[in-house]
């Protein structure tokens, strides 16, 4: 049993629809990562900003995590492309994976992070 650990990450109108993301910290499996927030068709949604391809951070521009037509989710590497809503790859070297998601609940304006079992807030 763990328990729930809610986590504020920014305001609500922070996250355009299909705009730059929110990175913040955390840890997983005990390590330090990073993480973030995006928008798309108005749900905010939460991933380990990993790679599945090679585990390194997606993001070549800080909190730029979309391609040019706002669809998908890009790695800056080698192109990967992730469906925003379920993280799962949909073209390039990241074939069969998935970005780990996290789960992001938005309330009272604000977007809070949820820790699970792997990945759990930053050391302090
Ligand atoms: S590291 Fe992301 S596509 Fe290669």
């Amino acid at each position: 049993m763990t328990t729930e650990i809610l986590i504020p990450v920014c305001d609500s109108a922070a996250l355009e629809d299909g705009g730059k993301g929110v990175r913040f910290p955390v840890t997983a499996g005990g390590e330090d990562a990073g993480a973030f927030v995006i928008r798309y068709n108005g749900v905010a949604y939460g991933y380990l900003n990993r790679c599945a391809h090679i585990p390194i951070e997606l993001d070549w521009n800080n909190g730029e995590f979309f391609e040019s037509e706002r669809r998908y989710l890009i790695c800056s590497t080698h192109g990967a492309v992730y469906l925003p809503e379920t993280g799962r790859c949909a073209g390039g070297p990241c074939r069969g994976g998935r970005l780990r998601a996290i789960v992001v609940i938005e309330k009272d304006n604000q977007v809070f992070w949820q820790a699970d079992e792997y990945v759990r807030p930053a050391r302090a």
